[in-house]
């Protein structure tokens, strides 16, 4: 006897005929003369119904535990279903009840629960419709990510995960000890790290940038896919400490080829979510989107041209904007989400590419302009959720990467080997980051960055 997914039996072309199907009861309807129990195994938005005679003895056994959230196993036949709005069902000639639920406890009852609710019950939300669609897509725009970079040449690294340099120079490491933090041998009042596992400071990475650089300067293209680190004290709905990012880094590239690197990418990510995810992209728009967000405004981006506007421009439009801002503007301040938000919703309507942003907004890798005040960076901007990906050429010239390290007061020890690269066989080379959960966020049109993340870590938060 095969045993075939919801998924399988229901994108079919024909009725399936018999066979088995094991899941989760979401639903059970009794009547007198046919019960119904709608079957999830989580491999499709819509379950299967199965229909049922009462009379059927290995029902009439279990009748009492094909509640809502008790496992089964159902033998039949898939036929074509007289009913509206479904294909197929099953003829139930057989019931097993495999693990029971108490339906006075079970915390995922059959009625609509809020998001906020179900990060309670993580355990519990990959069951819902809405969960099981979005970490569906999460899974496939997860393959998608390797397949764009595996059809271009690009080698995938595996930057480490514990690391002493701190990318981005915030200062939002997560620290890595195994000392006595009861009792913390220290030199002139500071944890003496020599006595610690590294024997020097070390921390969860805040990005594997400087690594693929590495790598970049060896096998030409790379990319990244991890998980990354901030300690920032950000309790935002697009803000987690723990999240994961592709970083992709090419030899001899400069600003330009990245930015087209990095649309080419978006694009690519969302045609081929829309193509192989269609129902749960049709089901989520229909049911869980923020507002303004539509899967016909997601197939015109793909055919759209990103915008671009100089950092210096962008000032000038919200500038002379007349809206007032909560966070006045003025060059050489880092954009807030309100002024991002204006330059993607209002004033281009869609995704915006800012580049060459003041020096002092951002980190010591970017390679300064010829103007010695703005840097080649670029942010990727996109309505309702302003940046998805942050990005730049690099500073490849030895002197002028030294200089801006002992600007900012970087530990300049702790860069030696970055410094190497410029010293020898250094190249004009770029890459940025995409935050994978920003964007699954903007693709499934979630308004909060927790509800896209299996198990989200924040600030309070890291229970499960
Ligand atoms: O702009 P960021 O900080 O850039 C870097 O880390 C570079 N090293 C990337 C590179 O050039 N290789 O972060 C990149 C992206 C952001 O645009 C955002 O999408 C996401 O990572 N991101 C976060 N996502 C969720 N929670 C956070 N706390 C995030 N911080 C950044
Ligand atoms: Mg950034």
């Amino acid at each position: 006897m095969a045993f075939p997914t919801v998924r399988e039996i229901m994108s079919a072309p024909q009725a399936h005929g018999a066979c088995e199907v094991r899941g989760w009861v979401k639903t059970h309807r009794q009547s007198k003369k046919v019960s119904f129990v709608e079957l999830s195994d989580g491999t499709t938005v819509r379950g299967l119904q199965l229909v049922i005679d009462p009379a059927l003895s290995s029902y009439a056994a279990c009748v009492a535990q094909v509640v809502t959230g008790a496992a089964i196993i159902a033998r039949g036949e898939v036929i074509d279903s007289p009913a509206k709005g479904q294909r197929f069902e099953m003829k139930v000639t057989e019931l097993h009840v495999v693990g029971e639920a108490d339906p006075e406890t079970y915390p995922l009852q059959k009625k609509e629960h809020t998001h906020e609710f179900l990060r309670e019950i993580l355990h519990f939300r990959p069951r819902s419709a809405t969960f099981g669609a979005v970490f569906r897509v999460r899974s496939a725009a997860g393959f998608a990510v390797h397949r764009f970079f595996q059809e271009r040449g690009f080698y995938y690294v595996h930057t480490p995960i514990i690391s002493t340099s701190d990318c981005e120079g915030a200062g939002e490491m997560f620290h890595v000890t195994t000392l006595d933090l009861a009792n913390v041998p220290k030199v002139n009042g500071q944890p003496d790290y020599s006595q610690d596992f590294f024997k020097e400071m070390a921390g969860l990475t805040v990005s594997g940038q400087l690594e693929a650089e590495t790598f970049a300067t060896a096998l030409s293209k790379v990319y990244t896919f991890g998980p990354t680190f901030r300690a920032e004290n950000s309790n935002t709905t697009r803000h987690l400490s723990e999240f994961w990012m592709i970083e992709p880094e090419v030899a001899f590239a400069d600003l330009e080829s990245n930015m087209a690197l990095g649309e080419e990418f978006i694009k690519y990510l969302i045609r081929y979510l829309l193509d192989n995810c269609p129902e749960e992209m049709e089901f989520l728009h229909r049911t869980n989107a923020a507002e303004g967000q539509t899967l016909e405004g997601l197939r015109a981006l793909v055919d759209s041209k990103f915008e671009a506007l100089d950092y210096t421009d962008a000032i000038k439009i919200l500038e002379s904007s007349g809206e007032h801002f909560e966070f006045p503007v003025r060059w050489g301040i880092d954009l807030q989400s309100e002024h991002e938000r204006f330059l993607t919703d209002k004033h281009i309507k869609g995704p915006v590419y800012v580049v060459n942003y003041p020096k002092e907004i951002k980190a010591f890798y970017m390679r300064v302009n010829p103007d010695g005040k703005t840097v080649r960076a670029m942010d990727m901007l996109v309505p309702r959720l302003g940046e998805i990906i942050g990005g730049s050429q690099r500073e490849e010239r030895y002197e002028v990467l030294l200089e801006r390290i002992r600007e900012l007061g970087l530990p300049e020890q702790n860069y030696w080997w970055y410094l190497d690269l410029r010293k020898f066989g250094t190249v004009p080379h770029a890459g940025f980051g995409l935050g994978f959960e920003r964007f699954l966020m903007y693709v499934t049109g979630t308004s909060n960055i927790r509800d896209v993340t299996p198990f989200p870590r924040h600030p309070g938060f890291a229970k499960f």
